[in-house]
């Protein structure tokens, strides 16, 4: 590569000296795009309910010669989620970057369903989303610069039977990446949301392990293959970094052609 090639993209791209806060870090997605991101030159908070967890996570990515350091956080506690932002703040003096990552999951069918797996899904998913973003927003704000990197889901828009409390929750994760966008672009803040198709993770075991339900999410895939986490580093490096400056209140999906129609039909012609 030619060398002012090279100094463009790491000016456009690169995470140097950026603070990113991701919640849910130690899980399949977060893991992974934690230490890609630590050697995108980010200083990683990792954060996590299980301290152990965490704290293993970032001593891995010391490991790599990279940076980063475990915060306990369960999302699902406002005052957790304080507590957890004021620690990154006092040891840092500022949150460049928050990728909100922690979310579970339940496949009931709607039927089945309950109060208290509703209270749970969304109490995570959208309403952990919400309040860490109001919390790391208000440093945002106070600092005049930032990138929020909400988590939503293929089933923000399209629905898998069992589905609808996450999906309800996803959706609603777009309703707050818009509202942060308009209300916190005056102060330099921008956020986006980034929508994973069907990453296999251990989220998703269930499904992948199934021949039968791996056979009909294959099929809904043009690449034919499920996502890797790794499939993620390129988009998020993009919201996370200043090649995305002008990005804000928009989703962006990596789903290997879930949207686009999955695989073709089979018309009794070839398509080479
Ligand atoms: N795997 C997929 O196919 C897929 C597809 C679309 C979207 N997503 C989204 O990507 C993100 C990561 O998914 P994953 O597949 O890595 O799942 P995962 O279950 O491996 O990771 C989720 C993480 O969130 C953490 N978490 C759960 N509740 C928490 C709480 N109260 N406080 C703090 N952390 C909590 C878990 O401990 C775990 O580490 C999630 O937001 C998920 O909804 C995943």
């Amino acid at each position: 590569m030619k060398e002012n090639t090279a100094r463009e993209l790491e000016r456009l791209f690169s995470l140097e000296g950026k603070v990113v806060y991701m919640t849910g870090a130690a899980g399949g997605i977060g893991a992974v795009l934690s230490k890609k991101l630590a050697s995108c030159g980010a200083l990683m908070a990792v954060g996590g309910r299980h301290l152990d967890k965490v704290r293993e996570l970032a001593e891995e990515i010391q490991r790599e010669g990279n940076a980063a350091f475990p915060v306990e956080v369960d999302v699902s506690d406002l005052s957790s989620i304080e507590r957890a932002t004021e620690s990154i703040v006092k040891r840092c003096g500022k949150i460049d970057v928050l990728i909100t990552m922690a979310a579970v999951n339940k496949r009931v069918p709607i039927l089945h369903n309950d109060e208290k797996t509703w209270d749970t899904i969304t109490g995570i998913n959208l309403k952990g989303a919400y309040f860490t973003g109001q919390s790391v927003g208000r440093q945002m704000v106070k600092q005049r610069s930032g990138s929020i990197i909400n988590v939503a889901s293929y089933n923000s828009f399209m629905m898998l039977g069992g589905v609808g409390i996450y999906g309800a929750a996803k959706s609603g994760i777009l309703a707050v990446t818009r509202a942060q966008a308009i209300e916190w672009a005056q102060f330099g803040v921008r956020s986006n949301a980034l929508l994973p198709g069907h990453i296999s993770t251990p989220l998703t075991t269930q499904l992948w392990t199934d021949p039968k339900r791996s056979g009909f999410l294959l099929d809904r895939i043009a690449m034919a293959r499920p996502g890797k986490p790794e499939d993620l580093t390129g988009m998020t490096v993009l919201l996370a970094s200043d090649a995305s400056s002008y990005m804000t209140g928009m989703f962006y999906v990596v789903d290997g052609g879930c949207f686009a129609g999955g695989q073709p039909w089979d018309i009794g012609i070839s398509y080479e």
